[in-house]
């Protein structure tokens, strides 16, 4: 006699980015131990019949901004992770503009006791990358951060973007560690100069903002970074791609064997410039939306592995203050973390992409990319049981006053989607059940730092980095 296992799930289709198949999964102690016929599966305390809904990966969203501490009316841990878990998200990445910027070790800590306080689901931080933490570095990988995140280009927040030669240093410091460098690729003084005229010019409409970021600003960031991710062997990460352009120097650095990865988010792929006359400053994002002759080589990229994952650069604001009338007042980004997931579905549905490889990009390659699989973004034994359960074929219609962020002002308003989450399980426990949050489970998530292996360093030119080469070692 054996002791039952904590759940079985019956009768769902397991979706994996090889396969999908009928199977039970079995869940004990947060962690899937089998995965086959329900009859040769050991007997559980709970059987959840799945039948009629697909079973994937939650997804890991590695760019959100949950604003807590800082800017609380707009998110906090509680409302931005409860979010995810509407949108079958059971991990997320928080990105380090609140207040303070995460750029010291104690500034850190303070939102790692937060987030354990508040979250519904599983969580890495990010520290800021700039001349505010380069005498922290140690200190913050230390105190457990995910990645560093480098600002190329100004956005929300205005953290300033380090010069080229404080990026040099800063990638030849981090190289050393294996950690992940996500950049906000969109180079600063070209937006300033373009804006401070479109300004002056009483330039102050939505696509306005477009105006004063062309696709350039993405190239040329992009480039930069790739060559001083070359140079260093520092690990990066291109966030929020948005135009087809950055796809070359992107497509070149991984040809030369750079370790850079991608993401884009739905709004790249189904948003354009179509729509800025009805959402006007609720589609104000950075990078910009663009022209509509870029979704598809978007979509090609992610096809083809140019682009690696889908994130959301969940970026929630007021109504208020997404509605003010000059495009320049108006703060930038929208709510995505809980639509996402909905979005893509319905993609699937619509042939664009199959469901196998939406899994790929939601979940498995961004597990990869920062060193989490198989523990996280697998539906593996061993894995950590972290699942969203679907109905693929529901359909419904986007309302922002139903979002369960904070934030109620998205371009996703009126849209209708097909795919709807069901349940969604972190760590083997119901986070969402039956399309209800469980309040006791706040406070359940958990930082996956502790969880994560990078492969082995590759620093280069390591006898040319700044303190290489101002040593003074007696010579
Ligand atoms: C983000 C925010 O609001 O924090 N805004 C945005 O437009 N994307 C910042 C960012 O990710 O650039
Ligand atoms: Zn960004």
């Amino acid at each position: 006699m054996h002791d039952k296992i904590d759940l079985l799930i019956i009768n769902g289709l397991v979706v994996t980015p090889q396969a999908s198949f009928e199977a039970a999964i079995a869940i004990t102690d947060g962690k899937i131990v089998a995965i086959g016929d329900a009859g040769c599966l050991p007997e559980a305390e709970e059987i959840l019949d799945a039948a009629g809904l697909a079973i994937l990966p939650g997804a890991i969203d590695v760019h959100v901004h949950f604003r807590d501490p800082g800017y609380t009316h707009k998110e906090d841990w509680e409302s931005g992770t409860a979010a995810a878990a509407y949108g079958g998200v059971t991990t997320v990445f928080d990105m380090p503009n609140t207040i303070p910027t995460v750029a010291t070790p104690d500034v850190l800590a303070q939102k790692h006791a937060i987030a354990a306080s508040k979250a519904h689901v599983d969580y890495g931080l990010y520290a800021v990358l700039g001349e505010e933490s380069i005498d922290h570095l140690e200190g913050l990988i230390e105190a457990g951060i995910i990645g560093f995140k480098c600002y190329m280009g100004n956005t929300f927040g205005r953290i300033p973007s380090p010069s080229t030669g404080a990026m040099l240093e800063l990638f030849e410091r981090v190289a050393p560690t294996g950690l992940r460098i996500s950049l906000h690729a969109e180079t600063n003084s070209v937006m300033e100069r373009r804006e401070t005229r479109l300004r002056a010019a009483g330039k102050n409409a939505p696509l306005d903002h477009l105006a004063s970021r062309p696709a350039v600003v993405a190239i040329e960031a992009v480039e930069r970074a790739a060559t001083l991710a070359e140079w260093t062997g520092a690990r990066i990460h291109v966030l929020h791609i948005s135009s087809k352009d950055e796809l070359r120097p992107l497509a070149e650095a991984k040809a030369r064997g750079v370790d850079v990865t991608g993401e884009t988010g739905p709004h790249y792929l189904m948003l354009s410039t179509d729509d800025y006359a009805r959402f006007k400053g609720r589609i104000r994002v950075n990078p910009p939306v663009r022209e509509p002759d870029n979704q598809q080589p978007l979509w090609a990229a992610l096809e083809s592995g140019v682009i690696d994952m889908i994130a959301t650069d969940h970026a929630p604001h007021s109504a208020e203050e997404k509605d003010r009338p000059v495009i320049w007042d108006v703060d930038c980004g929208f709510p995505g973390v809980e639509t996402q997931m909905p979005l893509m579905l319905t993609a699937v549905a619509e042939g664009r992409i199959s469901l196998n490889h939406y899994v790929k990009l939601s979940s498995e390659a961004p597990a990869k990319a920062f060193g989490l699989y198989p523990r996280k973004g697998a539906l593996l034994p061993g894995a950590d049981a972290d699942l969203a359960i679907v109905d693929l074929n529901a359909a419904w219609t986007i309302d922002d006053a139903e979002l369960h962020s904070r934030s109620k002002a998205s371009p996703w308003q009126g849209r209708d989607v097909k795919g709807r989450v069901i349940h969604t399980i972190v760590r083997g426990r119901f986070v969402l059940r039956d399309g209800s949050l469980q309040a006791e489970t706040r406070g359940t998530g958990r930082s996956v730092h502790a969880i994560q292996q990078m492969p082995a360093p590759r620093p280069r030119n390591v006898d040319k980095t700044l303190v290489a080469v101002t040593r003074n070692d007696g010579a």
